[in-house]
């Protein structure tokens, strides 16, 4: 079983793994109910070892996988999305398995714990598409098309693309075929955010040719600024998105 958690592909590996991954998580916090304050890190790193059998040591996934980083990821944003999973607006069977009667108290308390980690980000693999297809992803990022109404990627998720604190992910340090899905998912319906999901419309008004140029492109992009969230947005957002709050404006 070593030998497959080890592999790239767990996706495929023998049911035993999750079998075996959710009865220690359960173990764990049936032991130790969930405290109403955050307990400290320490406490919180046994509990998390089931969730590093996919998302890498520490949650920080390399990016030659599926499995997406969460290390470092703001806290608000992994909260929502473990509540998402939860609840039922994204799925992932295995992974949903291991949290489904965990308080929302007790997922805050993971996100936060994840957040907290400050990791180093390794090197992007080299593109995977062609220099033409790479500059209008590029394009897509950074200016948008104005003309269709696609607002700029970088307008929400910062200039750095690393996201803003709380609730806005960062784009890099993700694999290009994670990237390639979330946005799939959302044109299709199969992962939501709390309404308004600003992000099913930007995927929905892009042609799956689009999403293929913009993950290429972001997946080849290294991380600047040790992927830290930025405070504040240059300008307001163009689009008001389900589960965060205003996000502060530089300089006002
Ligand atoms: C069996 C493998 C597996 C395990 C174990 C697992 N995850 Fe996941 N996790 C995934 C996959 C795959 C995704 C992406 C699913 C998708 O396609 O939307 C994901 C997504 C996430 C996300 C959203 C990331 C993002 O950027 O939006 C968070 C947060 C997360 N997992 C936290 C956890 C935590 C906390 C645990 C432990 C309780 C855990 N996961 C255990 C496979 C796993
Ligand atoms: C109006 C603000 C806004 C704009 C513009 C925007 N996003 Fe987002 N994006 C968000 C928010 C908010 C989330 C978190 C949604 C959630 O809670 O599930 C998000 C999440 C994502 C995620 C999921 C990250 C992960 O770790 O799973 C991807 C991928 C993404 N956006 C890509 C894009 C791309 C590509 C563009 C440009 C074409 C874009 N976004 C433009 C607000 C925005």
């Amino acid at each position: 079983m070593i030998d497959c958690l080890h592999r790239l592909h767990r996706l495929l590996c023998p049911l035993a793994v999750v079998f075996f991954l959710s009865a220690g998580l359960a173990a764990g916090v049936a032991a130790q109910p969930a405290p109403t304050t955050a307990a400290p890190a320490a406490a919180m790193a046994p509990r998390v070892l089931a969730c590093t059998v996919c998302h890498g040591k520490e949650g920080r996934a390399t990016p030659d996988g599926y499995f997406p980083r969460i290390a470092g990821k703001p806290a608000g944003y992994l909260a929502n999305q473990l509540l998402n999973f939860r609840d039922g607006r994204r799925s992932y069977p295995q992974m949903t398995y291991l949290i489904e009667h965990l308080t929302d108290d007790y997922l805050r308390e993971m996100a936060e714990h994840f957040a907290a980690l400050d990791l180093p980000y390794p090197p992007p693999p080299p593109p995977q598409a062609p220099p033409a297809v790479l500059e209008q992803g590029r394009r897509l990022v950074q200016q948008g098309d104005v003309a269709r109404n696609v607002p700029a990627c970088v307008a929400c998720h910062g200039a750095a693309m690393t996201g803003v604190a709380p609730s806005i992910p960062g784009l890099l340090g993700l694999p290009r075929d994670y990237l390639n899905s979330q946005l799939g998912a959302w044109k299709t319906g199969q992962r939501r955010a709390h309404a308004p999901d600003c992000m099913a419309d930007i995927a929905r008004q892009l042609t799956p040719e689009e999403v293929s140029a913009v993950s290429a492109w972001l997946a080849a992009q290294p991380v600047a600024a040790g992927g830290k969230p930025a405070r504040t947005l240059p300008a307001a957002m163009p689009a008001r998105c389900g589960g965060v709050a205003d996000v502060p404006v530089a300089g006002r």
